[in-house]
């Protein structure tokens, strides 16, 4: 099995104009258009020319070419493409990609050189309408019956109602390759999948992301390109790029075997796919490569990442010069059983977060007592990435802290702002909290001496995010300084509405975290404005039971804010809106800002308080001000400049793009409007 992906490394190698060789009789070094010319063919007529484009269409549908350059032919023009010629040798057989060409008119022939008669010949058998119009299919030609003969190929459009498109000729075939190319045709057919997960899950997501129409997707907040994803990993700066990277199930809608999605950006708002990085295809990971966190050590980029395994779950690296591709350790797992202190079981031992300070690296990774129910964040210490040590116990929850701290950590972070370390971490099964899992900060001094967390009280922590769509945040120091953060925008307890699209969760937009007097401030990356269009600000009066409706405030992407002075009552805004008034409410009412989701979640979500209403603090300043962050299916709320968050999805309609203000009591409303625009 392993053996197929060796081989399909080989079939690159050709691709790229390093091999066609054959048998030393004449030396094609074109034969894949990697010169990006024609040099070695016989051009005839103006039907054909190179192209370097990877995608076709409105929809970002891809032409599998090989390497950088193929053939493109013309649907209005004739012409022919003639190679040099060659000897038929090995198994005889003759590869290629072929796309378009659904008529005899267009096709690929290969001719005896001496007689000129045509020895084989076909168009595009496998062309579809639909689906395969420009997707290029492998064919593969039998010649064995011509072995030794001196042929030549010549691909021809004689149609001025047709064209063809080919790619990648590979001769001089031998057995393994054979199997090979065959499993590449019957990739290309859906037939097959790749045994080297991380291609088979590249190609799978290239051949079905289109599926996903671009005003079905987010516009500034990262999902997977189709498939699923929870919480962020490797968040960090590496080589003059964001990298971010995801839990990922590429295959369905729903949690399955977790792979490490890919993004990078300048900015942290436009973002692009990479490869995927890490799939679980080791006998330590199969179950899943779950969260972890990248950090460079020595130039060198690593991802650090729980593999989990039946009723186990280790410590590993995967290690990359490039920041796109990575190998896993050999070595693997770099933290297991023998590892662990006393009383701490090896079922529940995930989410290592990494960093360094002073030359050393350290690792904080969530655990779990092996004698009763509860966890703990546990410190190891490492001064090369591959050894590392126990170092201590950041923190551990008991019986008495189930309101705040839930029964089992996950995904804990810790860094230092403002002179205090700040530890965050996604507590498990909270009682009756309204997302079941719940996400907090706790302040404090971390000891690297002894491991622990010092100077910190139960009294004081506090969820980062009071919504209903946030879990596992991660953060990352910006190469300016900035301590940014992510987070899941979903929750464990609900699909994400949206799902029925063809893809399931998204991240938070990124977030600048302060801290002042003990208290962490979120406020959106200021990249954010740089994507500012048709800015607007007006102060309205608004009297009671009135809504207010704004047409400059109609769109699903959009930052907005509104400032008042409160009075009794509530007073507010309502997004998502349709005409009737029905979408998510986000009002100021006694000291707290509520959000109201009933309206975007009705339907699919059960309608009670708990999954529907939700509220923060205010600062208790003269003003409120409620900035909210709209994305299509999203709001995230900043109340008082950053002092508290609410994010919050649901489903509103293509009807319910309005916005209305409303105030019990009147009330003078200032509103500050930016649309944002990716293109
Ligand atoms: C948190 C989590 C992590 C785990 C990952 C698996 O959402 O449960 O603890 O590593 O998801 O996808």
């Amino acid at each position: 099995m392993k053996s197929k992906f060796r081989s399909l490394i080989f079939i690159s190698s050709i691709l790229i104009g390093l091999s066609s060789c054959n048998n030393g009789e004449v030396k094609l070094t074109n034969l894949g258009f990697e010169k990006g010319n024609f040099d070695e063919w016989t051009i005839d007529g103006d039907a054909f020319s190179i192209s370097d484009k990877v995608y076709f269409g409105d929809n970002n549908r891809y032409y599998f070419n090989e390497g950088k350059y193929h053939v493109i032919g013309s649907l209005s023009k004739k012409g022919t493409l003639k190679s040099k010629t060659f000897k038929v040798t090995n198994t005889g057989h003759i590869s290629f990609l072929i796309s378009g060409s659904k008529t005899n008119d267009t096709y690929v022939g290969v001719y005896d050189a001496k007689t000129h008669n045509v020895l084989t010949k076909t168009n595009n058998l496998y062309y579809d309408e639909m689906l395969n119009t420009d997707n290029y299919l492998r064919e593969v030609l039998d010649l064995s019956e011509f072995i030794n003969t001196n042929v030549y190929i010549k691909v021809v459009d004689n149609s001025d109602k047709d064209y063809i498109n080919v790619d990648d000729f590979i001769i001089d075939i031998d057995e393994d390759l054979l199997t090979e190319l065959m499993i590449d045709k019957n990739v290309r057919l859906g037939l097959d999948t790749y045994d080297d997960m991380i291609k088979a899950a590249n190609t799978y997501i290239k051949q079905n992301s289109y599926k996903i129409q671009a005003q079905d997707r987010f516009k500034y907040h990262v999902t997977g390109e189709i498939g699923w994803i929870n919480d962020p990993n490797g968040f960090s700066y590496y080589n003059g790029k964001i990298h971010l990277f995801y839990q990922h199930n590429p295959y369905d809608i729903k949690w399955g075997p977790m792979h490490w999605g890919h993004v990078t950006s300048t900015d942290f708002v436009k973002w692009n796919y990479e490869s995927v990085a890490l799939a679980p295809d080791k006998e330590y990971d199969y179950i899943g490569a779950f969260s972890g966190s990248a950090v460079e050590f020595n130039g060198k980029y690593y991802l650090v990442y729980t593999g989990a395994s039946d009723g186990k779950q280790v410590q590993c690296l995967a290690v990359s010069d490039n920041g796109i591709n990575f190998t896993k350790y050999e070595g693997n797992p770099i933290l297991d059983e023998k590892d662990l202190p006393a009383n701490t079981s090896i079922k529940d031992f995930r989410d290592p977060k990494v960093w360094v300070k002073d030359g050393t690296a350290y690792m904080i990774v969530s655990a779990r007592n092996s004698s009763n129910q509860y966890s703990k964040l546990l410190l190891f210490k490492s001064s090369n990435m591959y050894d590392w040590t126990y170092a201590g116990r950041v923190i551990a929850n008991n019986s008495n802290m189930g309101e705040k701290l839930g029964i089992m950590f996950e995904c804990p972070d810790v860094f230092e702002l403002n002179g205090k370390s700040v530890v965050i971490v996604s507590p498990q099964s909270v009682a009756g909290h309204r997302n079941a899992d719940s996400n907090v900060y706790i302040v404090g001094d971390l000891s690297y001496q002894t491991g622990n967390l010092e100077n910190w009280s139960y009294e004081s922590i506090n969820e980062i995010d009071n919504g209903f769509d946030f879990y596992a945040p991660q953060t990352m120091e910006m190469n300016d300084g900035r301590r940014i953060m992510v987070a899941w925008m979903a929750s464990w307890n609900r699909q994400p509405i949206y799902s029925s699209v063809g893809f399931a969760g998204a991240m938070t937009f990124p977030r600048e975290l302060t801290l002042i007097d003990g208290h962490l401030y979120q406020n959106p990356v200021r990249e954010l404005s740089n994507y500012y269009t048709d800015s607007y600000s007006n102060t309205f009066t608004v009297n009671a039971n009135n809504k207010l409706f704004v047409p400059e405030l109609d769109g699903f992407y959009q930052d907005i804010t509104i400032e008042f002075t409160p009075n009794n009552g509530k007073t507010g805004i309502t997004v998502f809106s349709d005409d009737n008034g029905k979408g998510m409410k986000l009002y100021y009412q006694n000291g707290r800002v509520y959000l109201e989701r009933y309206g975007v979640t009705d339907g699919y979500y059960s309608q009670t308080e708990l999954y529907n209403v939700t509220s923060s603090k205010t600062k208790g300043q003269s003003n409120v001000k409620i900035r909210l962050l709209l994305d299509r299916y999203s709001v995230e709320v900043f109340v008082d400049d950053g002092y508290s968050a609410i994010t919050a999805t649901g489903f509103p309609l293509n009807t319910q793009s309005k916005a209305y203000l409303f105030s019990d009591n009147t009330t003078n409303v200032k509103v500050i409007k930016n649309n944002i625009r990716i293109d």
